[in-house]
């Protein structure tokens, strides 16, 4: 398996085999979190876009491996604010770092950033496009937790338009013969050139504007926030910002086995009623997110 010096700029980057190649390193990190397999490495972490997890579960990865740590979690501190190009930036850290994380606003800009970087770009979240190592933690937590990724009915909520990390678990999960609940109001539902690749595995999608119907058929329950930050007009937000909001009576026809995930952060959209039941899944999911991310700083850097 050869993910070293790879891109990981959208899950389609890697194939099938080379998920679970992750998924099994991830395990092994998981296990055993604390090593210096990663010393004399620098990592960088570049954030042009607001994060918690993503940066700090990417930072807690790296640290706990013994790589050291440069970047910035504010580009108004880097010299983007003096006019500098994407490009250029990339082209300079690639100086000083053995691997760049990076996330951007724009659709496509870790594409740009792999063109002319000199060391592997990992995608931490392009706009609305793609989130391809939440997409890897996701497929983590539903294996850990459903004991398999194949034959899942997967319900995903909210913004099914903007919502970056489903278009990337929608495609990776396409390889497992997934059937897709997507529930959103009518004016996020999934785009079409994510349905495509839906329709190209021969796999089946429904889509509803009522949650409660597809609750009792999910085995997963993937929520999701309205983003107020991809809308143009503020009042399209606000008309469709709190359609679902998960409380804990709604779990009660639900599967035995139904786990409730969120990439995270929430706003209102999972009740915090909810965070005590045995559906609850997404603190630990973000904790997954420390493992996988260990997993594929030392597959790419060919530490693994
Ligand atoms: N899941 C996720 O991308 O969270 P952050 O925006 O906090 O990184």
């Amino acid at each position: 398996m050869i993910l070293k010096n790879r891109n990981l700029i959208s899950i389609a980057d890697f194939s099938k085999d080379e998920y679970h190649h992750i998924l099994k390193l991830a395990e092994g990190f998981e296990n055993q979190p604390v090593s210096d397999i990663a010393k004399g490495k620098v990592v960088a972490t570049l954030f042009f876009e607001p994060s918690t997890r993503t940066r700090l579960s990417f930072e807690s990865a790296a640290a706990r491996m013994g790589a050291a740590l440069i970047g910035f979690s504010d580009a108004s501190n880097s010299s983007t604010a003096k006019g500098e190009s994407l490009a250029d930036t990339i082209r300079t850290v690639s100086c000083y770092a053995d691997i760049i994380v990076m996330r951007h606003p724009l659709e496509g800009a870790a594409r740009l950033a792999s063109d002319v970087a000199t060391v592997p770009i990992i995608n931490a979240g392009d706009g609305a496009n793609q989130h391809p190592t939440q997409c890897m933690l996701d497929l983590y937590s539903i294996l850990k937790t459903q004991g398999t990724l194949d034959n899942l009915n997967i319900a995903l909520v909210g913004d099914l338009k903007y919502g970056r990390t489903v278009h990337s678990l929608v495609e990776a999960m396409c390889n497992y013969n997934t059937t897709f609940h997507l529930v959103s109001p009518l004016s996020l539902k999934l785009p079409s050139v994510v349905k495509m690749h839906i329709k190209e595995h021969q796999l089946v999608y429904h889509q509803y504007t009522d949650l409660l119907e597809a609750i009792e058929k999910a085995d997963i329950l993937y929520m999701t926030r309205v983003q107020r930050e991809r809308f143009l007009d503020i009042q399209d937000y606000e008309k469709v910002k709190n359609a679902y909001i998960l409380e804990k009576s709604m779990l009660k026809n639900s599967k035995p086995n139904l786990k409730v995930l969120h990439p995270l952060p929430r706003v209102n959209e999972i009740s915090t009623d909810v965070d005590n039941t045995p559906q609850a899944y997404y603190f630990q999911q973000a904790q997954n997110g420390v493992y996988v991310r260990q997993a594929l700083i030392a597959a790419i850097l060919g530490l693994k």
